[in-house]
């Protein structure tokens, strides 16, 4: 028998938020906000919580922008434009793209500022661009333009360091580009933080990334990354920019390369290169004849590897040196090539190739500021190391490609066609390669080896 009163269930209330203040101390809980909490005493320890009631749907709001079918939306029409400076127009994939933020990253001295004039000077051609130099003087920017033959009547350029100037004058120039050097130094006012501290280079960066979109301009922001590679700025900055470009080379060394880190638009694969000089930065013709040109063929420890950077073929010369230590913990060093692979290299040399080298001070490096970290530049590493400690030469025209395992086993690598072309063109006539490698059409003669060991014997590099 049913009830009158009961036999019609309530309607679930409406959903309703209300809000809780609880002390994060003692977990008092109390409808009004206070300094301090009534029941333990303590101050300041006192938040808001929201208490929702009723079911999930009755919070929902009809959205203003209903989810469609993927195949409806339109293609995001990222259409880059050239830069001018075509080494990095290659790694942006075109150029830099309207409305979108790209992060320069590098050492102080490697040449971001003078890249990036040299960028602002070839757009200023056809559409206003604004340099906004927020660490040197204007005077010291036109000083330096002169010089790159860069000074041009579409190319502003402003002293700021504070973000509403800087966005006054980008109201002002309507630019097309603006480069910001460096965001590390530009600062809001607004925030109480120290110019350069992580929430200031955040916030001003994020301002700039909301400005990019809104007025469809392209944002360079440089930002300074130390050796150590301590990026306080821009790590930080990474995920906020669609684009990341890093700007390396050696001080000493006239070679520049540009990678993409991060990119939305595209590969991430290209290697830009450029050479610093007395008018600026310009391109590298011919990479691989750079890399070898002071190669003294028929030195032991010294090993052509065709390396590859993205889609790019480099032959590049790796130099290994060992001496006997007279340190109870031998030195090893390694320059433009990845330490870790280094030492498993010499592991592997010592354990299956029988080549004692625990006891040495090993020295390996990539000549001429390269930088060679691919597997595939392995077996050049532990030829390197096996033709120093025993005092014999590769053939001039040797060049040695393969990943090796922790067995000793050779692996085959990618792209071993394009490698050797590379190698065939610059006058290289052997390579030694994994026996597992497909067979390609070359003009070289081509030396399988299924093993570290076999490498080493086959190139004569026994010890008697
Ligand atoms: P710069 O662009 O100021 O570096 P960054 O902005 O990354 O700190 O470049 C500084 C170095 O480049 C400086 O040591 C001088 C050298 N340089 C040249 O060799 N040739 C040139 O034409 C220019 C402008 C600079
Ligand atoms: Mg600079």
């Amino acid at each position: 028998m049913s009830h009158p009163l009961v036999s019609v269930p309530p309607m679930p209330a409406p959903s309703k938020a209300r809000s809780t203040y609880r002390c994060q101390s003692c977990g008092d809980a109390s409808p009004k906000w206070s300094g301090r909490c009534a029941a333990c005493g303590e101050w300041n320890s006192i938040v808001e919580e929201v208490d929702v009631t009723g079911p999930l749907s009755a919070m929902a709001i009809a959205p203003a922008h209903p989810a469609r079918p993927i195949g409806e939306i339109e293609a995001d029409d990222a259409v880059p434009r050239p830069t001018g400076v075509g080494e990095l127009d290659r790694v942006l994939g075109g150029g830099l793209v309207p409305g979108s933020v790209t992060l320069l990253g590098g050492e102080p001295g490697i040449g971001k500022s003078t890249l990036l004039l040299q960028v602002l000077a070839g757009i200023a051609v056809d559409r206003p661009v604004l340099y906004v130099t927020a660490e040197e003087s204007a005077q010291q920017v036109r000083v330096r333009a002169e010089r790159l033959g860069a000074v041009r009547r579409r190319l502003f350029l402003a002293s700021e360091v504070s973000l509403p100037h800087l966005v006054g004058q980008i109201d002002e120039v309507q630019p097309a580009v603006v480069v910001v050097d460096s965001i590390q130094t530009v600062s809001d006012p607004a925030l109480s933080s120290a110019p350069g501290s992580v929430a200031q280079v955040r916030h001003c960066a994020h301002r700039l990334v909301n400005l990019a979109k809104e007025r469809d301009i392209a944002v360079v922001l440089v930002g300074h990354v130390t050796k150590e590679g301590a990026l306080a700025g821009p790590r930080v900055l990474e995920h906020i920019v669609d684009t990341v470009i890093s700007f390396e080379g050696e001080r000493d060394h006239p070679l520049r390369m540009l990678r993409a880190v991060k990119h939305r638009f595209g590969s991430t694969q290209e290697l830009g290169l450029l050479a610093m000089g007395e008018g600026g930065l310009l391109t590298v013709d011919d990479p691989s004849e750079l890399f070898l040109t002071d190669r003294r063929p028929g030195s032991p420890g010294s090993v052509v590897v065709p390396t590859l950077e993205g889609r790019r073929p480099l032959l590049v010369e790796i130099q290994a040196l060992v001496v006997s230590s007279s340190l109870p913990q031998p030195r090893r060093q390694a320059h433009g090539v990845d330490p870790g692979r280094v030492s498993m290299m010499l592991a592997v040399l010592d354990r299956r190739v029988g080549l004692q080298v625990g006891g040495l001070d090993t020295y390996l490096m990539a000549v001429g500021g390269a930088r060679v970290t691919e597997p595939a530049a392995d077996l050049g590493l532990a030829v390197a190391v096996a033709s120093s400690l025993t005092g014999v030469a590769l053939g001039p025209h040797t060049v040695v490609c393969g990943e090796v395992g922790l067995g000793g086993e050779l692996r085959t690598v990618g792209q071993i066609e394009r490698r050797l072309g590379e190698a065939e063109r610059l006058g290289f006539r052997h390579a030694v390669v994994p026996e597992s490698t497909p067979d390609i059409g070359t003009g070289m003669r081509i030396i399988r080896v299924s093993t570290l060991h076999d490498a080493v014997g086959t190139l004569g590099l026994r010890v008697h």
